[in-house]
């Protein structure tokens, strides 16, 4: 019989958004009367920008005339929209990122998860807690991890995150090859200041350790001065890579589209200490594993840089941070200790009760779905997330009924 990988026994039964899905749904069943506000993961709910409805429109309309017909587009996205990256996003703010360091792709999540697989296996990670599970989960596949005790795996140099250090973890005193950072964060929705950041690139610089920058929920950052992209910090373009996504700056998590910067300076060894360039190791594997986006949706994701395209987006990010700021002021009312919301769509609350508890009793007393912070790691006991993806009406109608519940 055909062997497995062994290190998915060291998993956790399934991923945090199935069994939170498992345990609704089985809700659902039992109670079909009672109908579910789902504030639990974070998909948006409102339609794409108009803007991105008419490229879609044009872009298929070029896919029906043989004159405009698109085969396989480059795996690494279509140069206008490399372009448009490079232009919009980092050197409008002074980063110098060019368009061919860009590695355009189906979704952020698969790439965190399939960036690991061009560096070696005996790496010394740090990661976050609380953390997007799928940083974790994909290492132990990969087997970089020990076994799980207590609810932490080996091999990992956990950064707690809490109120302590207003949930933004400084560098550790040992030294690390791998780091993953998320900022805004999922599932805090804390922000890095430029000084703390500097510090990370410091810390990198000084341990040849490479930085994994998840900046998917960039768009929501309102406070004046905090970085939208790592590299706007001296010296991260020889120390970082940074992931990108539509999904939640334009409503795409149902279209699929994001990206990858590989900056064309970054250098990785090899045992025998020779330097090989990540860009090129990146560009290898994307290329061999990867037949790019669809040149509609690419079309979709380059719309969203056009004047209207920009404003429309802006407007959707507006709305759920309203739904944010209604979800805070609610649970603040309610006495419980709450972060994010004004620079990310999550909050992050801490209930003082145990997390998976707490859910049972939003999911059960309210019918709401939140996301047990224990989900996330050991320090995300006693807290939940919720997030601010929903239609106003049901963010009024859920905020009610925990209220009720809660009172
Ligand atoms: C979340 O709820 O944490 C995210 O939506 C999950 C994801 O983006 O994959």
């Amino acid at each position: 019989m055909i062997r497995i990988n062994e290190h998915y026994t060291k998993l956790k039964a399934s991923y945090l958004f199935a069994d939170i899905a498992r345990r609704v749904n089985a809700f659902v069943a039992s109670h079909p009367d009672k109908p579910i506000i789902r504030l639990g993961i974070g998909d948006v709910t409102e339609p794409l920008p108009p803007v991105c409805i008419s490229a879609l429109h044009a872009a298929t309309d070029e896919m029906a005339d043989r004159a405009t017909f698109k085969g396989y587009g480059p795996e690494q996205g279509y140069a206008f929209l490399r372009e448009a990256i490079a232009q919009h996003d980092f050197q409008a703010l002074g980063a110098k990122i060019a368009a061919d360091e860009v590695f355009v792709s189906d979704g952020s999540k698969c790439d965190v998860a399939n960036i690991q697989e061009i560096f070696a296996h005996d790496l010394r990670l740090a990661i976050p807690d609380p953390v997007y599970p799928v940083y974790i989960d994909t290492n132990v596949m990969a087997g970089r991890t020990g076994a799980s005790t207590d609810g932490r795996y080996s091999g990992i140099v956990y950064l707690d995150s809490n109120a302590a250090n207003g949930y933004v973890p400084a560098p550790p005193a040992a030294a690390v090859d791998l780091i993953y950072l998320c900022f805004p964060n999922n599932p805090t929705g804390a922000v890095a200041t430029r000084a703390q950041l500097e510090a990370w690139v410091a810390y990198a610089k000084q341990h040849g350790a490479l930085i994994l920058f998840d900046a998917a929920y960039e768009a929501y950052i309102r406070t004046p001065g905090i970085p939208r992209s790592i590299y706007e910090i001296e010296g991260a373009r020889d120390v970082a890579i940074e992931f990108r996504s539509y999904s939640k700056l334009a409503g795409f998590t149902g279209l699929r589209c994001a990206y990858t910067v590989v900056p064309k300076n970054l250098k990785a060894r090899d045992s025998s200490g020779n330097e090989h360039s990540v860009h090129a190791l990146w560009n290898r594997r994307h290329t061999t594993k990867f037949n790019g986006v669809s040149y509609p949706v690419q079309k979709a994701a380059a719309s969203v840089y056009t004047p209207e395209g920009r404003a429309q987006a802006h407007a959707l990010t507006e709305f759920y941070l309203g739904n944010a700021k209604l979800i805070r002021d609610a649970m603040g009312k309610l006495n419980f200790p709450c972060i994010g919301g004004d620079n990310a769509p999550y909050i992050w609350i801490n209930t003082g009760r145990d997390s998976w508890e707490f859910f049972d009793l939003l999911l059960n007393q309210a019918q709401v779905v939140c996301t047990p912070g224990a989900g996330f790691g050991k320090c995300g006991e006693g807290h939940v997330r919720i997030s601010a993806f929903n239609s106003r009406a049901n963010v009024e109608t859920a905020l009610a009924r925990i209220a009720a519940t809660l009172r």
